[in-house]
């Protein structure tokens, strides 16, 4: 297969890198000229890899389309080129839909695929939501770890929603960390300590993915104990309601799409 991006920047080059390690059938990956810097990094890393001299050569050639730029951009570069009928165009830009992506490629929605990919897919161990459901992209997602298909629009803007919590996550450790080291705590000590405790969490949800994260929080806090006060407090002084505000003002962006 040949595959195209039109964009080349942090996904583009997450994506190339884990399907340059994976057991794809790819005969040759198209990049974009822009940004050129990325994309000649991933020419002389990847010999599969090539920059093109143009977006519409990219377009020309590719059997298999990745859409990649900001959505900021997305209407002036799409609409400055001709797509050819019947080509499958995997749009992982954010929040523009279908109806979107189909005027501006001139494409039928049909054959148009969202996706959601996120950077684990650079080392293949990258979950992403696909929509509609589609076995070529199916495929590409999987071999970059787990392609999750969406039963329809709701599902993929939730799990759009989701894919956003990435920065709070960091962000908690953050807090929690400058807490720490605020009340007299090394740096170093800090890291070390808080990262095998945050993934020895995620691990323990992993292993056990019949278990709910009710259940989880329950089993991990010792009735009146320490753990327990943290998460009453945390909703006393209203973290959950300003998360879940968050994640609806979030819904609403991505629904603007
Ligand atoms: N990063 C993520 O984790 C992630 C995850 C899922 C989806 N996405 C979506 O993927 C898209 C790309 O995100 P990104 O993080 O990869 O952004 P990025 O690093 O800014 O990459 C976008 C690329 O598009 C290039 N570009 C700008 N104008 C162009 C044009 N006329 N023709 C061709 N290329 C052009 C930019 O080049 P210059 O640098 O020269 O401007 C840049 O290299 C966005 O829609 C984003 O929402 C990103």
């Amino acid at each position: 297969m040949i595959y195209g991006f039109i964009g080349t920047g942090t996904i583009t080059a997450a994506m190339i890198e884990g399907m340059m390690t994976s057991a794809l059938d790819v005969t040759k990956v198209l990049v974009s000229p822009r940004n050129a810097e990325v994309a000649a990094g991933l020419d002389a890393r990847f010999s599969k890899v090539e920059v093109a001299a143009s977006n519409q050569a990219v377009v020309d050639e590719a059997e298999i389309l990745v859409l990649a730029v900001r959505p900021q951009v997305a209407e002036e570069v799409l609409t400055a080129l001709r797509f050819p009928s019947r080509r499958k165009l995997i749009s992982v830009i954010a929040a523009t839909d279908h109806s979107k992506l189909g005027s501006w490629t001139g494409c039928s929605e049909a054959e148009i695929v969202r996706a959601i990919p996120l950077p684990f897919v650079a080392d293949r161990s990258g979950v992403t939501a696909i929509f509609p459901a589609d076995s070529i992209a199916s495929e590409l997602f999987a071999a970059l770890g787990k392609a999750v298909e969406c039963k329809d629009q709701n599902e993929f803007d939730l799990l759009a929603v989701a894919s956003s919590m990435m920065g709070a996550y960091y962000g908690v450790m953050e807090r929690v960390g400058g807490w720490l080291v605020e009340h007299g705590m090394d740096d170093r000590t800090t890291s070390r300590y808080l990262t095998p405790l945050y993934a020895s969490l995620s691990q323990v949800a992993a292993t056990n993915a019949d278990a709910s994260y009710s259940g989880l929080r329950q089993e991990f806090s010792t009735k009146g104990g320490l753990n327990e006060q943290v998460f009453r407090e945390f909703e006393e002084n209203g973290g959950s309601s300003a998360l879940l505000k968050a994640l609806d003002g979030v819904l609403e962006r991505v629904r603007e799409g």
